[in-house]
C-alpha cells in the first residue's frame, strides 16, 4: 500500500514538473500511474532492432510492435533476441518490481534507446501501447508515411492497472458482426489497455455460435429478415419472406477469435442469455419453451415482442423464454455449456438472466407443478431455481457462473458472480453477501445510449454524455473493494447496424471507461482528460476508427419560467463559444453569441446552434424544431 501511495504522489509531482518544463503535451490514455519527463528525445534509426526473449507470449508482443512500426514508418525492423544493444528492449524481469503485478510495466526512454520492463508478457504489451501513444500519430497509419520524424520524448513511466477486469461488451446477437469485424473491435480496445471482450452470443434476434448436435440453433436461429430504421418498431415480416439476414461463428471461427484475442492479452467472456431473451433458441427448438404453439414463432427482426409499459420484468407478447420446468432445457443447457466451456479458456461463463418475462410461466401447468414440488413461492424463485441449476452445470465444467443482476431476485445461486447493470444496487447487494461483482451500470457505462442531443444522435432510450461516463466509480464506499473485480462498458446493438456505428458509439466514451478502470482514482481530472481525448481524435483518424465528436456539441436544456419556455445552452468541454439563430439560417461566429438563457421569438420555427473554439467552428450544426423543444418540457403540475 505504501508503495502504491508513494507512486501516486510521484505521479502528481511529475505531471506538475512536466507541465512546467514542456511545451508539447503527452496525451496518454489511460493516464499512467507515474510519468516523469526529462529533456531530449529518442529518434528511431533507419533500421529498428527489437530485443526480447523468444517465449511464445513475448513473441506476440514483439511481432505486434514490429508490425506496427514497419507498417507505418516503412523502416525495416529486426528481431534480435537478447542482444546487448537494441533500439527497443523488452525485458521480462519478474523480481524487480512486484508491486506492478502481471500487467504493469516500466517504460524508460533516453536519448540512447527504449526499454520496457515487466513481470509478464501482458505488461510488455501495455508498455508497447504506451510507447505507440508517444510516437507521432502517423504510427496508426495502415500504410507507410513519409517525411515524419519518428521521435519519442524522454520519459520514465511506471504504470499498472487499478482493476483486473477491464471490459467492453459487444452485442453480436442483435446484429451479427463478422470475425474480421470483431478482430477490428479488439484491435481498437487494446490500444487503451482493455483486457476483456464480453461477447453477447444469443438473444431474441439471433443465436451466433455453432453448437455441435444442435444444428437448428444456427440453421434457423441465426437468421432473420433484414430491416433498417428504428429497431423495435418494425412490422412483423411476412411469414414467407426469406430469412437470410444474420450469421454465426463456427467453432473454428471461435478458436480463431480466442487466439487472436489471447495474442493481444484479451480474454473473451461468452454470454448465452437465458432463460429470457431466448427467442432464437425457442424458434430453433420450440420444445424448450413452456408454450404450445411456439413452433410458429420466428427469430425477431425488430418487431415489438415485449410490453415494457409495466416496468420490469417486461410482459412478453410471444414467449421468448426457456421453460424452467422442463428437464430437456437442462439437457440443452448442459450440451451448450459443455462446448462453450471447451471453446473459451476464460474462467467465467455469463448466462444472462436479465429481463425475463414471467407471464407465460405463470400460465404453465408444468411451472405450477414445479413450484409445488420445490416449494417455490413466486416467479422470482422459479427463475432462481433455474439459475441455481445452471450454476451447477457451469461448475461441473470447471467454470464460474456469472449473470446480470436479476439473478439476485428470488435468491442468488451460491457462488454466482453478478454483473450489475441496473445501477450499482445489485452489485452492492451481491458484494455484501460476499459475491464477486463486475460493475457496468446504465448510468455510466451503457454505450448504446446517445452521447449528445437527440436532434443529432440516432434516437435511443436515454442519453449518456462523455463527461458523465468519466464520473464512473466502480467501488461503492459501502463494500469490500476486493469483491469488485472491475467494470465494463456495454455496447448493445439494437440500433447499431454496422461496425462504423459500433465504433462511433464506443469512442470516445470507451476512453473514459478505460481510464476509470486502469488509472488511479486520485489522478482523475475531467479537464485534463478531455484535452487528452482531443489528442486521441487524430489518432483515431489515422487508424480509420470512427468516433463521436459529440463532446463538442452544445447541450440544450429547456425549462418553464412563468409559462414561457427558456432555453439554456452549455458545453461539456470549456471554454467554447456558442452561437445561435432562430431565423432558419446557419449561425457562425458573427451571429448572436450565447450568454444567458433564451426565450423563443414569436413565430420562430427552429433554433440552430453551433460551437466555436476561438474563430474555428468545432461542433456540428444542430437544428431543433421549437415544437420538439416544447415537447421536452416537463408536463405542468395540475
Ligand atoms: C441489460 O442491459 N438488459 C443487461
Amino acid at each position: 500500500m505504501l508503495k502504491i501511495s508513494s507512486l501516486l504522489f510521484c505521479c502528481l509531482l511529475s505531471f506538475k514538473t512536466f507541465s512546467q518544463t514542456s511545451a508539447k503535451t503527452i496525451d496518454i490514455i489511460p493516464q499512467p500511474v507515474s510519468m516523469v519527463k526529462s529533456s531530449g528525445q529518442f529518434s528511431l534509426p533507419a533500421t529498428v532492432t527489437i530485443g526480447a526473449s523468444s517465449s511464445a507470449e513475448v513473441s506476440s508482443v514483439t511481432s505486434y510492435l514490429k508490425n506496427k512500426i514497419q507498417t507505418a514508418t516503412g523502416k525495416s525492423v529486426l528481431l534480435k533476441g537478447n542482444a546487448s544493444f537494441t533500439t527497443i528492449k523488452l525485458a521480462l524481469n519478474p523480481t524487480e518490481n512486484a508491486a506492478i503485478g502481471k500487467e504493469g510495466y516500466q517504460l524508460t526512454i533516453t536519448p540512447k534507446g527504449i526499454v520496457i520492463k515487466a513481470n509478464a508478457a501482458a505488461g510488455l504489451f501495455y508498455g508497447v501501447q504506451t510507447l505507440v501513444q508517444l510516437l507521432p500519430k502517423e504510427i496508426e497509419s495502415k500504410t507507410a508515411v513519409k517525411g515524419i520524424k519518428w521521435a519519442v520524448p524522454c520519459v520514465k513511466i511506471t504504470d499498472y492497472p487499478r482493476f483486473g477486469w477491464r471490459g467492453l461488451m459487444f452485442d453480436v446477437a442483435r446484429h451479427f458482426f463478422t470475425v474480421a469485424e470483431v478482430k477490428q473491435y479488439i484491435d481498437a480496445m487494446v490500444r487503451y489497455k482493455y483486457n476483456l471482450l464480453h461477447l453477447h452470443l444469443a438473444d431474441d434476434e439471433g443465436w451466433r455460435i455453432e453448437i455441435k448436435g444442435l444444428p437448428r440453433l444456427t440453421e434457423v436461429g441465426a437468421y432473420s429478415a433484414k430491416r433498417v430504421g428504428y429497431f423495435g418498431t418494425f412490422a412483423p415480416p411476412p411469414a414467407d419472406e426469406p430469412r437470410t439476414y444474420g450469421g454465426f461463428y463456427t467453432q473454428e471461427d471461435i478458436k480463431e477469435l480466442v487466439k487472436y484475442a489471447q495474442e493481444r492479452f484479451v480474454n473473451i467472456l461468452p454470454e448465452i442469455d437465458v432463460p429470457g431473451h431466448s427467442l432464437a433458441a425457442v424458434v430453433s427448438y420450440p420444445e424448450l419453451s413452456c408454450t404450445p404453439g411456439a413452433d410458429k414463432y420466428k427469430v425477431r427482426s425488430g418487431e415489438e415482442i415485449m410490453d415494457w409499459s409495466h416496468g420490469q420484468p417486461p410482459v412478453a407478447l410471444i414467449d421468448n423464454t426457456l421453460c424452467p420446468a422442463n428437464e430437456k432445457v437442462y439437457e440443452f443447457m448442459d450440451k451448450v455449456i459443455t462446448q462453450i466451456a471447451q471453446l473459451f479458456p476464460f474462467q467465467y461463463i455469463h448466462l444472462g438472466g436479465d429481463e425475463c418475462p414471467k407471464n407465460f410461466w405463470e400460465k404453465s401447468e408444468a411451472v405450477k407443478m414445479l413450484m409445488q414440488k420445490e416449494g417455490l413461492k413466486n416467479m422470482e424463485e422459479v427463475q432462481s431455481y433455474f439459475e441455481k441449476r445452471v450454476e451447477k452445470i457451469v461448475e461441473s465444467k470447471g467454470k464460474k457462473f456469472m449473470g446480470w443482476d436479476e439473478i439476485l431476485e428470488g435468491g442468488l445461486a451460491p457462488n454466482a458472480v453478478v454483473m450489475s447493470w441496473r445501477g450499482m444496487k445489485g452489485g452492492i447487494e451481491a458484494a455484501k453477501m460476499g459475491h464477486e461483482v463486475v460493475m457496468s451500470p446504465t448510468t455510466y457505462a451503457y454505450l448504446d445510449y446517445m452521447q449528445g442531443d437527440p436532434s443529432i444522435e440516432s434516437k435511443v432510450y436515454a442519453t449518456l454524455r462523455l463527461d458523465k461516463t468519466y464520473q464512473f466509480e466502480p467501488v461503492p464506499d459501502s463494500v469490500d473493494a476486493k469483491l469488485i473485480k472491475g467494470g465494463q462498458a456495454n455496447l448493445w446493438t439494437e440500433q447499431v447496424y454496422n461496425l462504423r456505428k459500433a465504433e462511433y458509439m464506443t469512442w470516445p466514451r470507451g476512453l473514459a471507461i478505460a481510464e476509470t478502470l486502469w488509472s488511479p482514482k486520485a489522478s482523475k481530472n475531467w479537464d485534463n482528460f478531455s484535452q487528452r481525448v482531443e489528442g486521441q481524435f487524430p489518432r483515431f483518424e489515422e487508424a480509420e476508427i470512427n468516433y463521436a465528436p459529440s463532446m463538442y456539441d452544445p447541450i440544450v436544456n429547456v425549462s418553464r419560467r412563468d409559462s414561457t419556455m427558456t432555453i439554456a445552452l452549455s458545453t461539456e468541454i470549456k471554454p467554447l463559444d456558442i452561437y445561435y439563430s432562430f431565423d432558419n439560417s446557419f449561425p457562425d461566429r458573427f451571429y448572436p453569441k450565447y450568454t444567458q438563457p433564451l426565450t423563443v421569438p414569436k413565430e420562430a420555427a427552429q433554433i440552430k446552434i453551433i460551437t466555436y473554439r476561438g474563430n474555428k467552428p468545432i461542433s456540428r450544426m444542430m437544428s431543433i424544431p421549437i415544437t420538439d423543444l416544447t415537447a421536452r418540457l416537463p408536463k405542468p403540475r395540475k
